[in-house]
């Protein structure tokens, strides 16, 4: 949410301003501004709408020379996505610029208290507080704008990142940040803030993680980190093992299709010497906590959105090989209750952005409870392997389309192997069977590869879908997560009623729903599984088709008794029972975008989303 951007240097500082924000528009495209000092004085341009409105005001009314900057694209919280809320926003004298990422949840308070001092608005934002309370600290700090900013911060309750200028000191940019990523670039002779470090991938690949509570200072040739009493405070580096090649399309005319096609290579980069040429699960990132992994009594799985469909999928993983109690939580529920967790309990957190506050706040209470964090995740210096005891990184590199795709599948594969390695430390499962399941996540890559084959078959099922009011998935087993995972895809990105269904439940209501012509998309597990699930599948499928649903079937290649009942069929490639998420969701991630771009919307960036959820 809100992607920000700042930067200290010999540069044009608008052209590598803009340049971060269109790296960063994907955390949020409601409106875009940018500010600049020069000849003493600050420059502001914003405008509501996506980041090209903004070039467009840029080329009209052009913004002066300068090498100090600040950038910011809003996903709006508080106050409509207008021009006067759009950032960066100014004190009354237009002295100090101040752009935000998060919510300062005491606005209101600072505001009546700077209104009963006479101050005057311009916005309705929570963020206009900030540009307001610089102003009245800066006097006093002898021109100091990183104390100001420190002053400031002590002063704010809630999550933020915040970037300030001043018209007084064209040299330095500050920044300070509670609960919301900051990162710093830093380059020769110029230095860089961000939300993330795409923004400045294409100038360098050096980066520092600020901590929480943490204030800097940024100037071309120094940076200076401080707590927010202005004691001297480390920030922890970083080489991004990415380049900016990631980050871009490559070619492709949507984010989301170079990422679906990028998907053997991301599950291949996750395996990558996590699994020995001796068939060895190795993964060093757990060394620090085996021995507390030993006593896992209980797997709790955390997450949001799609991250929570990957938590699913390890549920079953986890009664297979660990055989201990779990369960899949939504993160946002899951901090408000009082679920009981101890110190043999395994929280299992996942986010591709490290930056969901739901899950970062539900991280922080099971660590307060005592149980054992470990987090997988996809964005080095973000938030929430930081707070965790140790972090699994899954290896997609940089997914921009708001919808989940490649961060998907990396995910289901760093949580099996998780998994796996708890089996072995607790020596839970079966050696044979461990090795036959470590075998066959080597062999996924090629899989994933021969479920790209799957993109036509999904693209002319997505034309024959087009009229269609509602789609319904269902699956059993593992095949109930991909059911919600292929639901979820279609109503962000085609806005169109979509459900998934365990497919055993449809009898207990959902089935009233079935129509002539409704389509059903049914994940049929792959032949070799366990024969209760697939039989009862096939008759739930026969069940609705004797309705008049229209099946849309995603079977394994060679399955005749699922062709029989399917009106479309989509075959994907054999895999295990466990594994087939990983080849299964791929046609439906297509099918959404299909859809999606059958009816004219814009798949990268679907409306009223953002691809980092920040705030609760
Ligand atoms: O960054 P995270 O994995 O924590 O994000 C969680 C969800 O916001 C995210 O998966 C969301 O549901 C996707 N847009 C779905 O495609």
């Amino acid at each position: 949410m809100c992607g920000i951007v700042g930067y200290v240097g010999a540069k044009q500082a608008l052209s590598v301003v803009v340049e971060g924000l269109r790296r960063l528009e994907y955390r949020g495209y409601d409106s875009a501004g940018v500010a600049v000092v020069a000849d003493g004085a600050l420059s502001v341009r914003k405008r509501a709408g996506k980041l090209g409105s903004l070039e467009e005001l840029l080329g009209a009314d052009p913004l002066p020379d300068s090498t100090v900057g600040i950038g910011h694209t809003r996903w709006a919280t508080h106050g409509a996505p207008t021009d006067s809320n759009a950032h960066p926003h100014v004190d009354e004298h237009a002295q100090i610029a101040v752009i935000h990422n998060g919510i300062i949840e005491n606005h209101a308070a600072i505001r009546q208290r700077l209104l009963a001092k006479g101050v005057h608005f311009s916005s309705e934002t929570d963020t206009e507080v900030v540009a307001h309370l610089l102003a009245h600290e800066y006097p006093s700090t002898q021109g100091d704008l990183a104390e100001a900013m420190r002053r400031t911060a002590r002063q704010l309750d809630g999550a933020f990142t915040l970037l300030a200028l001043s018209a007084a000191d064209p040299d330095v940019v500050v920044g300070a940040r509670r609960n919301s990523p900051l990162v710093v670039g830093c380059g020769l002779g110029e230095n860089f803030l961000a939300s993330d470090v795409a923004a400045f991938i294409s100038h360098t690949r050096e980066a520092l993680e600020l901590g929480q509570d943490q204030c800097v200072e940024l100037r071309a040739d120094s940076i200076t980190v401080t707590d927010f009493d202005g004691n001297p405070a480390r920030a922890r580096a970083f080489t991004v093992d990415w380049d900016a090649e990631a980050a871009e399309k490559g070619g492709y005319d949507l984010f989301m299709l170079k990422e679906i096609a990028e998907q053997p290579r991301a599950v291949a980069d996750t395996l990558a010497e996590r699994i020995g040429s001796n068939g060895q699960l190795q993964l060093r990132e757990l060394d620090s906590v085996s021995s507390r992994l030993a006593s896992v009594d209980q797997i709790v799985f955390l997450a949001c959105g799609t991250a929570y469909h990957a938590g699913l999928v390890g549920k079953y993983f986890s009664d297979h090989f660990v055989g201990v109690p779990s369960v899949v939580e939504l993160a946002s529920e899951f901090r408000y209750r009082e679920a009981p967790l101890g110190d043999n309990t395994l929280v299992v957190a996942i986010s591709q952005s490290g930056e969901t506050m739901d899950t970062a706040m539900a991280v922080r209470h099971a660590k307060e409870s005592g149980a054992l964090v470990i987090s997988i995740c996809n964005t080095q210096g973000s938030s929430i392997p930081r707070e965790s005891d140790a972090a699994l990184y899954t290896r997609a590199g940089p997914e921009i389309a708001v919808a989940s795709t490649k961060a998907f599948l990396t995910q289901v594969v760093a949580v099996q192997l998780l998994l796996l390695q708890i089996a072995i430390i607790k020596g839970s499962s079966d050696d044979l069977e461990l090795k036959s399941m470590i075998k066959a996540l080597a062999d996924l890559p090629a899989q994933v590869d021969l479920a790209l084959d799957t993109v036509e078959p999904a693209r002319q099922v997505a034309r024959e879908l087009v009229g269609a009011k509602s789609v319904l998935y269902i699956g059993r087993h593992v095949g109930f997560p991909v059911a919600l995972e292929g639901a979820l895809k279609l109503k962000e990105l085609a806005y169109m009623h979509a459900e998934g269904f365990a497919a055993g439940e449809l009898k207990h209501g959902p089935i009233a729903l079935i129509e002539p012509g409704v389509p059903v998309v049914v994940i049929v597990p792959p032949m070799g599984s366990p024969m209760q699930i697939r039989e009862k599948i096939l008759s739930n499928v026969a069940e609705v088709q004797a309705r008049g649903a229209k099946t849309v079937v995603i079977a394994t290649a060679g399955d005749e008794e699922a062709e029989k009942v399917a009106d479309y069929l989509i075959r994907v490639p054999l895999t295990p029972l466990l594994l087939q998420p990983v080849v299964a969701t791929v046609p439906l991630q297509v099918l959404a975008c299909e859809l999606a771009t059958a009816k004219g919307h814009d798949v990268d960036q679907p409306r009223n989303l953002a691809k980092s959820v920040t705030v609760e």
